[in-house]
């Protein structure tokens, strides 16, 4: 394992953050995750674009061009050893007296943590995760990968009380996304998925589960869908860089069928586009 802030290399656990860091005081800041399969960083051009997009929308520059973070977390995962890694890329409004306006001149500052992937276990790929609903409780600008993440984070932990694998945020009836995952149902051969709006992160994985799904020639439709709807359907499956495609056994203790043809499908595509 191995870290970077602002200008060096430091030790996973060496103290660096300064007790006045925006990114601690305030949350000011963005991030990003990225899984490396066999040494290499998987969709880092797609991962480098949604940062410079979320620092855009919360009118952050960043420290470095995109091509400067791109070698340093290289050079990171490099000096870690690690060939089945998680890249977490920080980006926040940097050191500063607490106050809420923005520093001036501008301070943002970057951080870079490589460490072992978290990799599903492989019984629970086989049966499927249950997960629960919860209320969306978010701001309406879910679609900046932003460090605030307390809903996120509450919503996780109501999950792994109930003995769930994952929340999912409900809105008015509405299923958004996952606490840390997009959702995806499939009924009738028709798979859907909540359009990429603001109201949630427009995952790298959900854009691939889309992609294999044209390439596979099975429907797609980027959709609003209601709770009622993903309790009615056939399969479901959450998607995200840990997790890859993950089939969904059962929804606030309702059961899903046991057979998912369209998941696995999709899933034996998600790992060609590893290779
Ligand atoms: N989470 N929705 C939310 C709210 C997320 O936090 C994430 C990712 C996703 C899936 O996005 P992607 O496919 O680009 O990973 C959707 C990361 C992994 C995390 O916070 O650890």
């Amino acid at each position: 394992e191995i870290a970077y802030y602002q200008d060096r290399f430091v030790e996973i656990d060496e103290p660096v953050i300064p007790i006045q860091e925006r990114g601690h005081q305030f949350g000011d800041g963005i991030y990003e995750v990225i899984r490396v399969y066999e040494g290499r960083p998987f969709t880092m051009a797609e991962h480098m674009e949604r940062l410079e997009k979320s620092a855009a929308a919360i009118r952050m520059e960043l420290p470095y061009s995109p091509e400067e973070i791109e070698r340093l977390s290289l050079e990171a995962l490099n000096r870690s050893g690690i060939t089945e890694a998680e890249i977490y890329l920080q980006v926040t409004r940097g050191i500063y007296k607490r106050q809420h306006q923005f520093p001036v001149p501008g301070a943002s500052a970057l951080s870079i943590v490589v460490k072992n992937a978290r990799v599903v276990p492989e019984e629970k790929r086989e049966s499927g995760v249950p997960v629960i609903t919860t209320d969306d409780v978010r701001w309406k600008l879910c679609h900046i990968k932003s460090l605030n993440l307390l809903p996120n984070v509450m919503a996780k932990q109501e999950a792994l009380e109930a003995g769930a694998h994952e929340a999912l945020f409900v809105d008015d009836g509405i299923v958004k996304e996952g606490s840390s995952s997009n959702v995806f149902l499939v009924k009738d051969g028709t798979v859907k998925t909540y359009p990429a709006t603001n109201s949630i992160l427009h995952g790298i994985t959900r854009r691939i589960a889309i992609d294999c799904a044209r390439e596979n020639d099975i429907p797609l439709k980027e959709e609003a869908f209601s709770l009622d709807e993903l309790l009615e359907a056939d399969e479901a499956f959450i998607t995200s860089t840990t997790m890859e495609i993950l089939s969904i056994s059962s929804i606030d203790g309702r059961n899903l069928p046991d057979e998912r043809p369209v998941t696995e499908k999709l899933f034996q595509a998600f790992q060609h586009k590893k290779k």
